[in-house]
């Protein structure tokens, strides 16, 4: 099937290349039709694939788009997820290339969704396809591509609850996160959860002439400042009460694995332009981005900020935050405390509004079952390397949502690079991780057929 790959290398990628053309920006109600586009794109390709069945599933948002081949009741059954909806490209302008007119630079393909997730599910087609055309299907595989996990899956939960029967299977697999590095193959074990608020903070009914009012009346951003600013303490802990209430403590043995990943720190910084990392006291930066909950501003705004200088005391100031959460804290239950918690600090002089975004609960994944030890050996087939258990601070709700919903676990045999810039101007895809990712992919159904 090795060969089978590398001579349609060329036809896969450009495949890809007129999929990644498609701007399927969940976000942007003006791209509506393009999702659907995707979605449609991906049907054609799931049906010349071999797929025997394959829908565009309507929910309240934008449509999953489910495929199956059922080989037999006696194999076991694989569910993959993805999805195929995208982040909006802007900063626009600081793209090398067009987001959506993908090229390939030294071996990469620069497009939106390159990595996150086109790319990542398109390595999925096409080794289904390899395999139907080998004859050497030995699972049942089902395929649920969604087109809003960029905006929160909200129609998900539904959509799974009403279809459980046709969901049924043995085990879930993802590829939408990264691996260290192509040297250092790994398989990410935990994922943090989400709660992303939205706070508003009003301070007089009307823009006013900030020397004419400035100093005698509270200026809502310079209130936000401060209260965003009293967030974290000295030590980088959030000093929300009851934020780390829930957190799990890993045993002394745990966070060594954690630590005994490959990790250069200088190499780190210098990919980022940064001087010094910043974070919790008393945590590596992988424990940070792994095992730790934070709250971070993702936007700010408020007041002038058009060309030249406007003096304006303003009305209002707002601001988005996201916080990353660990097991076992509970999303809704930090969006609360979070709520609460930003109501109580606001001071007389200005009323403060918190509104609850999305949110997603943390998971971790069992390293002792089957399937992992199929996805494995699976990569050290591929790669000639044992994968390295890691766990990864981006969120994928579903994972969690699939335990509770139909109890069951998930793989994260991710193949990007946390280089990828993924949600970011210029992002890419290594033309090799895909090759590869298709192989290792392939070589997971086979050793998963065998357990
Ligand atoms: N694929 C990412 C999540 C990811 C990236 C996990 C890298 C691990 C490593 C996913 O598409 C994503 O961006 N998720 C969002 C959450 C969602 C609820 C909007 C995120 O993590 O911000
Ligand atoms: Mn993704
Ligand atoms: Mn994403």
């Amino acid at each position: 099937m090795k060969d089978y790959i590398s001579a349609n290398k060329d036809r896969f990628i450009g495949e890809l290349v007129e999929w990644l053309k498609i701007p399927s920006i969940s976000a942007d109600s003006r791209h509506k039709n393009d999702v659907r586009s995707a979605a449609e794109f991906l049907k054609a390709k799931f049906e010349a694939a071999g797929a025997d069945k394959v829908e565009i599933c309507e929910t309240k948002g934008h449509p999953v788009v489910y495929a199956e081949k059922i080989v037999g009741a006696e194999v076991p059954t694989i569910l993959v997820y993805g999805h195929y909806d995208v982040q909006p490209a802007d900063p626009i302008e600081l793209w090398q290339s067009p987001p959506f007119e993908p090229v390939i630079r030294d071996g990469k393909i620069f497009a939106r969704g390159s990595s996150d997730d086109k790319g990542q599910v398109y390595m999925h087609v096409k080794a289904f396809e390899t395999m139907v055309k080998n004859k050497n299907l030995p699972c049942n595989v089902k395929f649920m591509v969604e087109g809003e996990e960029e905006v929160g899956s909200d129609n998900l939960g539904t959509f799974v609850r009403d279809n459980r029967e046709k969901l049924k299977a043995d085990i879930i697999l993802i590829s939408d996160t990264a691996l260290i590095s192509l040297e250092h193959p790994s398989i990410t074990t935990g994922l943090r959860g989400l709660s992303y608020m939205e706070v508003e903070v009003t301070g007089p009914n009307r823009d006013l002439h900030s020397g004419v009012y400035g100093g005698a009346v509270a200026n809502p951003i310079n209130v936000l400042c401060k209260m965003i600013a009293s967030l974290h303490d000295e030590n980088g802990r959030v000093t929300i009460p009851g934020f780390y209430d829930k957190v799990a403590t890993l045993t002394d043995a745990e966070r060594k694995a954690i630590n005994a990943a490959p990790f250069d720190i200088d190499a780190y910084k210098k990919e980022l332009g940064i001087d010094e990392v910043l974070g919790e006291k008393g945590y590596t930066t992988l424990e940070r981005t792994g095992i730790r909950p934070t709250l971070d501003v993702n936007g700010i705004w408020g007041g002038y900020t058009g060309e030249g200088a406007k003096t304006v005391l303003p009305s209002k100031a707002h601001a988005k935050i996201s916080m990353r959460l660990v097991p076992n804290q509970v999303s809704t239950e930090i969006t609360e405390l979070f709520t609460k918690h930003f109501q109580s600090i606001a001071p007389k002089y200005v009323k403060v509004k918190v509104t609850a975004h999305h949110g997603g609960e943390p998971a971790v994944t069992p390293t002792d079952s089957k399937a992992f030890k199929a996805a494995s050996k699976a990569f050290e087939k591929v790669w000639g390397k044992t994968p390295i258990p890691t766990r990864d601070g981006g969120s994928i709700p579903i994972v969690a949502l699939f335990k509770k919903e139909l109890g069951l676990d998930t793989v994260l045999m991710g193949f990007g690079l946390d280089s990828d810039a993924i949600h970011s101007p210029n992002e890419h895809y290594g033309v090799e991780n895909f090759m590869r990712g298709i192989e290792t992919i392939v070589a997971f159904h086979q050793e998963f057929a065998k357990v």
